[in-house]
């Protein structure tokens, strides 16, 4: 038996309109119920049961989606900071309610993987230190690498300044002279530039190509492609 919720609070939760303007919408009869036009703001309905404008509602049961964010933006809602990752997905699932946020955060001049998801319970999992979900970085660096730094990161003893706790051993694999795939456990703050900062080197570029099993394929910069809702199920 699925959920009942008042048909204007489904409207705006699901970005379509203020649960005000629901009112003119229903007057104006673009909003069905089992094929029937409904008047009553508070009518309590199944979201597969409304049409708008004779379509169903867009993913009332929740969104999870897989971004290739690019340079410039930044992982945050808070448009003080920047522009935002969030201005690249339609505007109606900007104004959704729980709102689409991202699982963790890629630096502003990080390109790569990103998930976003409106299932704060699936961010609260996949972000947690317990569930060790492999994340897989790319560096390019502005000095030499010494292969030296390979044991050091698996070593599960490098301290970044100003923390308590070694970083968990990590894997490095070295690509080049300047270049390195880092795959991390963890998601502290900045983590792989201070990892490698830690170390003398300063990140150049960085991009992250693996989230747990999900990897970009040929998704361009600034797209983003549907996840289904059960895929860390
Ligand atoms: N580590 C960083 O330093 N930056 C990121 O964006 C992600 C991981």
């Amino acid at each position: 038996m699925p959920t009942l919720r008042r048909l204007d609070q489904l409207l705006s939760n699901l970005g379509y309109c203020s649960r005000s303007e629901a009112r003119g919408w229903l007057k104006a009869g673009i909003v069905t119920v089992l094929g029937e036009q409904v008047r009553d703001p508070g009518r309590r309905v199944a979201p597969a049961e409304v049409r708008v404008d004779g379509e169903p509602l867009d993913h009332p049961d929740g969104l999870l989606l897989m971004l290739h964010k690019p340079t410039g933006l930044v992982s945050s809602h808070d448009g003080r900071e920047g522009a935002t990752i969030y201005s690249l997905l339609p505007e109606r699932w900007q104004r959704r309610n729980p709102p689409v946020t991202s699982i963790g955060r890629l630096d502003k001049d990080t390109t790569g993987l990103l998930l976003l998801t409106d299932q704060s319970a699936l961010v609260h999992r996949l972000t947690s230190p317990k569930q060790k979900v492999p994340k897989v970085y790319q560096a390019t660096v502005d000095t030499d690498l010494s292969p030296a730094l390979v044991p050091r990161f698996a070593s599960g003893t490098l301290m970044l300044p100003g923390e308590t706790e070694p970083c968990a051993p990590a894997e490095l694999r070295l690509l080049g002279p300047r270049a390195a795939e880092l795959t991390l456990i963890e998601g502290r703050y900045h983590q792989v530039r201070r990892m490698f900062a830690a170390c003398g080197a300063q990140v150049l570029t960085l991009h992250r190509a693996r989230f747990g099993q999900l990897e970009l394929g040929d998704l361009a910069p600034g797209k983003w492609r549907l996840l289904p809702l059960d895929t860390f199920a």
